[in-house]
């Protein structure tokens, strides 16, 4: 039986429900085992956004993957990024010589994105890719792509499986639209 949640007359629309997700992340998973076939990449996991995204993802790799951990926050609350970024937690591992992937909720204005592959660039991995759930290409500041991408989306606030808004709605199964009068009033 489908689950009420008990804030779900804020979102406006469903964009993608939990059965696309898992089609899609299949098809991306299928992807990236064939891309790294005979490697052992290290898959970060960039909370708190993409942590339900992450681990629906590695549990449909085949590849004997590692995974970390790295918080990062773009000052700022609500509805847009301000652009500076910092590190709240970082790696545990040591990336020299390793295949990283990255792995991010949402690709926005892309600093978050731009901040994290130099970061990580600069600690001599043998190479950095990019997954990321979703993209909204039509609010881009800086210019960078994901190289896996989930689903595009457009220039609208959305929440669930894992995104927030004001630290809400991160538990929701599917991904929605927000209501404009919940983040304009
Ligand atoms: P960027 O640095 O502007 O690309 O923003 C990236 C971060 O902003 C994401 O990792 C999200 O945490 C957050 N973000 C951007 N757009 C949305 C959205 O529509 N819903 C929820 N979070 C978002
Ligand atoms: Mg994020």
């Amino acid at each position: 039986m489908k689950k009420h949640y008990q804030f779900e007359n804020d979102v406006e629309k469903i964009l993608f429900s939990e059965e696309e997700i898992a089609e899609r992340l299949s098809v991306l998973a299928e992807k990236i085992d064939k891309d790294y076939f005979g490697k052992r990449p290290l898959m970060v996991c960039v909370l708190k956004g993409s942590v339900l995204f992450f681990t629906d993802l590695i549990r449909e790799i085949t590849l004997p993957v590692e995974i970390d951990f790295m918080s990062i926050s773009s000052y700022g609350a609500g509805a847009t990024t301000s652009g500076e970024v910092k590190v709240l937690k970082d790696l545990d591992n040591r990336l020299d010589g390793r295949d990283v992937i990255i792995v991010e909720d949402i690709v926005d204005s892309g600093f978050t994105l731009n901040y994290m592959t130099k970061l990580l660039s600069s600690r001599n991995p043998a190479s950095i890719k990019v997954c990321a759930l979703l993209d909204k290409p039509s609010r881009r500041k800086v210019d960078i792509k994901a190289d896996y991408i989930g689903f595009e989306v457009g220039n609208e606030f959305v929440i669930g499986y894992g995104l927030d808004y004001a630290q809400k709605y991160r538990n929701l199964p599917y991904i929605g639209i927000l209501k404009r009068s919940v983040y304009e009033k």
